[in-house]
């Protein structure tokens, strides 16, 4: 099969991640560049395969693939965009430059002919984004929710399981590399948010601004809140919503809410993701798996390459399907 030639961005948690699992394997894939921000920091390859120049990725005939891991949203939007003007086909696992720029990212794919695929960006490990795409009809779609943020989820669980207090669960998830570089995106909800963005897209059509979904985080709960919850034996767990009211309108919300023990989700802990997806007929499924980490979200990005070699793309059929869906924002506390 084709030999997939990378040029990588990025090369922290998930860059590194990517690299342990591609050089234990013969893959007939190789990073033939790697681009960095920072050409002083210590790394665990030799220097001279780093360079600052994008170009030396963007320009070069070779790469037939670019992988994007970088943090910062604005500069991941100018490559992937660059790298798809080029014709390259993309990879990234930038939750939040995906969620802001939905539309320009789909319209380059369809301008251009190449694709971009990003599994990696939602639920780390779990294989979400292509079951939406590819398994689920629309129409029949009651909703998707569960657990999107492994920090969040880990800080809670260290509080709930191990009597650990906030700040040292933050730092230990920061440690561990689960936590973003600014973490009051994993605590404040905005991680989880651009991931339902994302999952909202591909299972009902609908493109979402990401400022128009409500979001609440896990940041202002009490003793009291945690106090209470355990003497009910609930827990709290920090929950993204998309849900179908009707055949015109899908909600989106992220909110902390008590999960019973007979719940799915009260067993999802730490860093690990839950997913459940409830259809008509299908009933529901539950997708469980490591949400953050280099590892578990490298062996997604890792997929996603692996697709390219027989030109996977989403289809983003959805959106001609769902015609007159629409999001709201009206949330519907039954929960
Ligand atoms: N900060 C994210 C999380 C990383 O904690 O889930 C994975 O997207």
């Amino acid at each position: 099969s084709k030999k997939i030639n990378i040029g990588l961005f990025g090369f922290g948690v998930v860059g590194q991640g990517l690299y342990d699992i591609i050089k234990t394997k013969n893959l007939n894939l190789e990073i033939v560049r790697f681009v960095i921000k920072n050409p002083n920091k210590k790394r665990s390859l030799p220097q001279e395969l780093f360079s600052t120049d994008k170009n030396s990725i963007l320009q070069n005939p070779e790469i037939n693939t670019v992988v994007e891991l970088i943090n910062d949203t604005e500069a991941a939007f100018e490559i992937v965009s660059a790298a798809l003007k080029a014709g390259k086909n993309v990879v990234s696992a930038s939750k939040k430059m995906i969620a802001l720029h939905l539309s320009e990212l789909i319209d380059l794919q369809h301008q251009y002919g190449t694709s971009l695929l990003y599994e990696g960006a939602v639920c780390g490990s779990i294989p979400i984004i292509r079951n939406l795409e590819e398994y689920y009809d629309n129409e029949l779609l009651h909703s998707i929710y569960g657990i999107f943020n492994g920090s969040s989820n880990y800080i809670l669980s260290k509080g709930f399981n191990d009597g650990l207090d906030y700040p040292t669960a933050l730092k230990q998830a920061q440690e561990l590399g689960f936590a973003e570089t600014d973490p009051t995106m994993d605590v404040g909800g905005f991680d989880a948010k651009f991931k339902l963005v994302i999952a909202a897209y591909h299972a009902y059509g609908i493109v979402v601004k990401p400022e128009e979904v409500f979001n609440l985080g896990i940041e202002n709960l009490s003793v009291q809140d945690i106090q209470y919850a355990k003497e009910k034996e609930l827990k709290i767990k920090l929950v993204p919503y998309a849900k179908k009211l009707n055949n015109q309108q899908v909600a989106l919300y992220v909110l902390p809410r008590f999960i019973d023990k007979k719940e799915l989700l009260y067993n999802v802990d730490y860093e690990y993701n839950g997913v459940i997806v409830q259809a008509a007929f299908a009933d529901q499924q539950f997708f469980f798996g490591k949400g953050a980490g280099g590892h578990p979200t490298g062996s997604a990005v890792l997929s996603d390459i692996t697709a390219l070699r027989y030109d996977y793309h989403y289809e983003y059929k959805k959106a001609a399907a769902t015609d007159g869906l629409q999001f709201t924002n009206d949330i519907e506390l039954d929960i």
